[in-house]
């Protein structure tokens, strides 16, 4: 089993990067629909079609690809440390501790936006269009530097 995974280190890091990218979708268009669905009448049509936009989005992208980056991106640190000198130390190294601090910041992201979506659905939202629209690179910004830690790979043994 682990010869095997190991094996196939570059087709989990390809699926690994596929299930990000429909991640870091869901998590940029979803403040994007907030934004305009913030100034929608309550009760209206316009409200309605946002809510279900926003439930099929996170149920049905946005969940399911944050798993699947999770479960490969573990499966790749499982392999990581079976494979590089430094053993499971690496998860230390600068490049690979920049990267972990982003996965917690989209996962805290992730819950973020998910309780607004509730707060969306019983028409409690507080929030102005301002406010999503000035908040939503900050998950762009933390894929940059994610991206950035892990081609780099600055601090490696
Ligand atoms: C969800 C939790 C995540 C975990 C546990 C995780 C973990 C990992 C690990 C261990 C690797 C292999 C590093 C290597 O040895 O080259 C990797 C590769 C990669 N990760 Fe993640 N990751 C996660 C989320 C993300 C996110 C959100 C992004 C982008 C914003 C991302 C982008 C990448 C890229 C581009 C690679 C390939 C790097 C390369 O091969 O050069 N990952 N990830």
């Amino acid at each position: 089993m682990s010869d095997w995974l190991v094996g196939h280190y570059n087709l989990v890091r390809a699926l690994h990067i596929i299930a990000v990218i429909a991640w870091m979708a869901g998590l940029m268009y979803l403040p994007r629909l907030f934004a305009y669905h913030a100034n929608a009448t309550p009760g209206s049509e316009m409200d309605t079609t946002f809510k279900t936009m926003e439930a099929k989005l996170l149920g049905i992208i946005m969940n399911p690809a944050m798993t699947a980056a999770f479960l490969f991106g573990f499966t790749l640190i499982w392999i990581d440390a079976h494979t590089r000198a430094a053993g499971w130390g690496f998860l230390k190294e600068p490049w690979m501790a920049t990267k972990l601090v982003g996965v917690v910041f989209l996962a805290g992201w992730h819950g973020f936006l998910a309780g607004a979506r509730k707060r969306f659905e019983a028409g409690t939202n507080q929030r102005s269009s301002r406010f999503w629209k000035m908040t939503n690179e900050l998950p762009f910004i933390a894929a940059v530097v994610m991206v950035l830690a892990v081609t780099l790979e600055w601090g490696a043994k």
